[in-house]
């Protein structure tokens, strides 16, 4: 059987490239797998997050996946404190994964900076965690944007790693699913950073709560070079920012980035730039919408979250049990 896990963050407001590199995808899965979409909570806390926000932006992540189309009826929302075995499978990990292996996650080396020694424990071994986020469902493929491709190798290495050290063929081997035109969204800044939850300039990105007004206008500010559109794919790679511009145009239009291209090659950034402001107001508005509405009642999002956590609990006892039989923990 062939089943999907993913999670976003709840550490601040939802942009463009979650939506584009990561829960358009959930939404298109859906009939295809068994479908379980977390909230990660605890992932979220490698980095403080005042306590009074966490639950709203856990709801606002919750949002976004109905808002976007995920049905909870048919796939499972939850939030990852609230199913136990996350952390505990993630302790196993720890004693599975080497410390190299850490060493070599770029995430952890952009996020700890500078700073390094300051930055805490559970950041570090963040990889762990997703390694067990994945593997207590033994999930099968895991839908994500680009930049979350080394965690995913990771997660491949720990569960040979596993199976090897106990003489088990017990984890799946997972394939991460990374698709569409845009599965790395870069900032409206700057054309060779990520757009991100975090950066701290709102108008690097396209929040999914943001409304037409703003939409429009950090497309219109949004950083270009002076030279209109080019002909080929070839020229359009040379220019970080068109290419990113047009990428997020074809991912939004659901074409091809040649067939995005082919339709403005040639013309200024000012039309063009107009019309993917159009574009984005038309595809995100709706759903900027009705995170709204749903997070007005918080009541209903939560009764959602509960229902998934049952689910997704009820999924997770018995591989954990069978993992800790592997394992050798006595359980009198
Ligand atoms: P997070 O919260 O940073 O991002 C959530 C999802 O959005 C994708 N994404 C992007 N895609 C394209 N362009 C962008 N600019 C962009 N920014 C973000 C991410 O690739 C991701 O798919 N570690 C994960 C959360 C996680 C997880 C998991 C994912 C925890 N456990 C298990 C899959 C399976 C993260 O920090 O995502």
């Amino acid at each position: 059987m062939n089943r999907i896990f993913s999670g976003v963050q709840p550490s601040g407001a939802m942009q463009l490239g979650n939506y584009l590199g990561a829960i358009r995808n959930f939404v298109r899965l859906q009939d295809d797998y068994d479908c379980i979409y977390c909230v990660v909570d605890l992932h979220a806390i490698t980095l403080w997050q005042d306590p009074k926000l966490l639950a709203e932006q856990t709801r606002h992540v919750t949002a976004s996946y109905l808002a976007a189309g995920v049905d909870p009826k048919q796939s499972i929302i939850f939030n990852q404190s609230a199913v136990a075995g996350h952390a505990q499978l993630a302790w196993i990990f720890n004693c599975v994964a080497r410390i190299g292996w850490l060493n070599r996650m770029t995430q952890f080396k952009e996020k700890a900076g500078k700073h390094r020694e300051n930055a805490s424990v559970g950041l570090y071994v963040y990889p762990d965690l997703m390694a067990a986020d994945i593997l207590l469902y033994k999930a099968t493929h895991v839908p994500v944007g680009e930049d979350q491709k080394q965690h995913l190798e990771l997660t491949r290495d720990i569960a040979q790693k596993f199976n090897h050290d106990y003489g088990v063929e017990y984890f799946p081997i997972t394939e991460p699913l990374i698709f569409g035109e845009a599965t790395r969204v870069m900032s409206l800044r700057d054309g060779t950073k990520k757009m991100s939850k975090s950066d701290p300039s709102d108008y690097s990105r396209i929040n999914l709560t943001d409304d037409a007004d703003a939409i429009a206008l950090k497309i219109r500010k949004a950083r270009t070079d002076p030279h209109p559109l080019p002909e080929t794919i070839e020229d359009l790679e040379k220019r970080p920012e068109a290419n990113n511009l047009v990428g997020i145009y074809a991912a939004l239009a659901d074409i091809s980035r040649p067939e995005a291209l082919a339709k403005v090659a040639g013309t200024q950034f000012a039309g063009f730039k107009q019309e993917l402001a159009d574009l984005a107001v038309e595809k995100v508005g709706p759903i900027g919408a009705e995170m709204q509405r749903l997070t007005a009642d918080p009541g209903h999002v939560d009764a959602i979250l509960k229902e998934g956590a049952e689910r997704a609990a009820a999924i997770a006892e018995p591989i954990l049990k069978d993992v800790m039989e592997i394992v050798g923990f006595l359980r009198p």
